[in-house]
């Protein structure tokens, strides 16, 4: 809540800001241009005044719009990351990993030479499934339920839970798998 009431305040002054900024630069369509050095003198002297001439309501009015709708953006931002903040519990609950760090653990271990993983920068390969839309599917590797705890198992050791399978041990320890599990819940729905 605090945090808010200063937002509101740093988009008054913003919008106090914007308003001086726009006001000065505002030309004056009524005076007919002199020329040379004089009409330097002139502009410079206008601008100065300028400010003077605008009615302080409208000057009020602006700022307390621009408040309002820096207000309303941060109130929409602080809401986005309170759902992103909830996303990361719900799934550090369901595999005790750090999606946040399973990205960077899925790209340096290559996960993306073999699968395509959308949201994973530069991940195409062919040799795999395509993980889009992990959590629904109903088997990991088609033989176990889609249970965070199988899935963390096959991403440490696949033919330990489908002795046939081609996806081979990447040497993830448990932390990793974890992490990754989380990555893959959170972000391939
Ligand atoms: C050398 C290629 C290769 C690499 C590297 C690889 N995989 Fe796989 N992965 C496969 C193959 C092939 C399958 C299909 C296995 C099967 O069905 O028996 C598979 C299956 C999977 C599945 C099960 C998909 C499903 O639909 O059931 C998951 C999850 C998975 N891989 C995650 C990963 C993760 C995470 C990494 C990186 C840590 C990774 N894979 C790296 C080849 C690879």
């Amino acid at each position: 809540m605090r945090r808010r009431v200063l937002d509101l305040l740093a988009g008054m002054l913003c919008g106090a800001f914007a308003v001086v900024v726009l006001i000065a630069r505002r030309p004056r369509a009524d005076s007919p241009e002199p020329d040379g050095l004089k009409a330097a003198d002139a502009a410079i002297r206008r601008s100065a005044v300028m400010g003077l001439r605008r009615p302080w309501t409208e000057t009020f009015v602006a700022i307390l719009f621009a408040g309002l709708a820096i207000a309303a953006v941060s109130f929409v931002w602080q809401s986005g990351s309170t759902d992103s903040r909830r996303m990361d519990d719900a799934v550090a609950a369901l595999t005790g990993g750090d999606a946040n760090r399973g990205q960077a653990i899925m790209r340096s271990a290559g996960c993306g030479g073999c699968h395509e993983i959308p949201g994973l920068p530069g991940a195409h390969g062919r040799v795999g499934p395509s993980l889009a839309h992990f959590p629904q599917r109903t088997f990991v590797g088609g033989v176990a339920p889609n249970t965070p705890d199988n899935l963390i198992r096959w991403i440490q050791n696949p033919p330990g839970v489908s002795p046939n399978t081609a996806m081979p041990v990447l040497g993830l320890d448990d932390r990793a798998a974890r992490d990754i599990a989380a990555w893959l819940y959170r972000n391939t729905s």
